[in-house]
């Protein structure tokens, strides 16, 4: 047994502060809970003169990581760096000096997490990673343990704070995309590299982790349909609303017929369902087992206090069994390494899906009826249409048009706009969001299976 447990923090920015604060803040409460504290021995940033949220004692701050990795009387490194390299260098020396890991660093684990398990299982080290999904939200542990007797059919809904805040900012204020990510940043949400945000890539690398968790295989982040928020324009957020509807970045897996289906893409959601009102930096996401039948897990998504709770669970954690004598207890990646699989991953023109399309065309008659004979041609049908009126007597930018189709396959919306895409009478691109609609049950029916 240790009178303390050591952590080695590497990158002091908005995490990293979070969990110093939480880490002084909550000290009685913790060894309470774990027997013994739980202490900063060293941190580690690149520039150690910067002023931050929390005073630390100076002589405990240092510009170089292999200080804190090499230091034997360190027990787990806390990698908050961000970044593929060095911070994927750093947690390897890190773990083949039998150290233990925490990250937050999603975007590691999804190019890398193979790579890196593999290794902490050879050294018989843990390797923390709550706060990489969902903020504060205890998702990882609730499909690791809450979950460990369940058959996950799916795990979807909103893993982005930053997006589900611009979005929520554009709907109810009408106000700008980028004012309001530049806001996002200023809140600490965003990444060092917010693209990753609004592009969709940071949900991907998000669900490539829920979904290799919940369905015990790999899952290559290239093999997720990734599309972000930065084509959703405030004409789209109206036309849903008038429609009943929601825009929200879903990130979406499903394990059906032996195969998993990964994706990400803004949806258009019925206003009346929970995922449609989970506004600002809140994240929620949705477990369906076959026993359990479906579980909501809610919270703050992102920032550095909800995020450097997630980040302290996973210290404590370690943290109990380093006192027990134990590691590796609960597998880490959910399933026992030897019984891992790869499935296919299916293609996005596999799905089925109603949409939301919306064309500008040419003022002129027949239009509709072209649009819609093309359509009809691919097997895809029209639930309703919004045409708009004309405006005066100009129509040299065309008019818009506005549909939405019953349940169709993706391969032949596909082959359908492309097809229309091409006609003279269309002004620009087609605008494509796929829909979740509700079925007898309640349930969104192209997610929940
Ligand atoms: P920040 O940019 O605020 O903090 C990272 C810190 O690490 C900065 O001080 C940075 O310095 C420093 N750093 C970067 N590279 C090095 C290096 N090579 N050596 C030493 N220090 C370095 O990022 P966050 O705290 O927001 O994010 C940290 C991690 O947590 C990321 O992986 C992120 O994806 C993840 N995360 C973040 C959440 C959030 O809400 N912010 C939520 C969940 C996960 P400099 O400023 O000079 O670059
Ligand atoms: N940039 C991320 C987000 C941080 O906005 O969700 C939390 O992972």
């Amino acid at each position: 047994m240790k009178d303390r447990i050591r952590v080695g923090l590497i990158g002091f920015g908005t995490v990293g502060t979070g969990v110093v604060r939480i880490l002084s803040k909550e000290k009685d409460l913790i060894t309470r809970r774990l027997g013994v504290p739980l202490t900063i021995a060293q941190i580690a940033d690149r520039d150690i003169t910067r002023k931050r949220d929390i005073a630390v004692p100076p002589d405990i701050l240092t510009t170089d990581p292999q200080r804190l990795i090499q230091n034997p009387d360190i027990d787990i490194i806390l990698e908050l760096m961000g970044g593929i390299e060095p911070a994927r260098d750093f947690i390897l020396n890190a773990i083949y000096n039998k150290k233990h890991v925490v990250t937050a660093n999603k975007a590691l684990l999804a190019a890398h997490g193979e790579e890196i398990f593999d290794a902490a299982c050879k050294e018989n080290v843990d390797v923390g990673f709550e706060a990489s999904v969902g903020g504060g939200i205890p998702i990882i542990r609730a499909i690791k343990e809450g979950f460990s007797g369940e058959n996950i059919s799916a795990v979807f809904g909103i893993v982005n704070g930053t997006s589900n805040y611009i979005l929520t900012q554009m709907s109810e204020k009408g106000r700008e995309f980028l004012d309001v990510l530049k806001e996002a940043q200023t809140l600490g949400y965003a990444e060092a590299d917010p693209t990753l945000d609004v592009s969709g890539g940071d949900s991907a690398h998000k669900l490539a982790i829920l979904a290799t968790l919940a369905y015990g295989t790999p899952v290559p982040i290239e093999e997720i349909y990734t599309e972000g928020i930065d084509h959703v324009t405030p004409l789209d957020i109206t036309f849903a609303e008038t429609l009943g509807y929601k825009i929200k970045l879903l990130a979406i897996a499903k394990h059906f017929d032996g195969k998993i289906e990964a994706r990400v893409h803004p949806t258009m959601i019925p206003k009346e369902e929970m995922l449609a009102q989970v506004n600002g930096v809140f994240n929620a996401i949705y477990i369906i087992g076959e026993s359990v039948g479906e579980s909501l897990f809610y919270g703050r998504g992102a920032g550095s206090m909800p995020t450097g709770s997630a980040v302290v669970s996973d210290l404590i954690d370690i943290a109990r069994n380093i006192q027990n004598g134990t590691n590796t207890r609960v597998p880490h990646l959910a399933y026992l390494p030897k019984t891992r699989t790869r499935l296919p991953i299916c293609p996005i023109t596999a799905i089925d899906s109603s949409y939301y399309l919306r064309f500008r065309v040419g003022d002129r008659p027949g239009v509709l009826s072209e649009i819609s004979g093309v359509l009809g041609r691919h097997n895809i049908s029209i639930a309703s249409v919004i045409q708009e009126g004309r405006k005066g007597s100009s129509s040299g930018d065309g008019v818009l048009l506005v549909m939405m189709t019953h349940q169709a396959k993706e391969a032949d919306i596909q082959a359908a706009l492309s097809r229309i895409n091409q006609s003279p009478f269309v002004f620009e691109p087609a605008v494509l969001i796929r829909v979740e609609e509700k079925n007898n049950n309640g349930l969104t029916r192209n997610i929940r299976t």
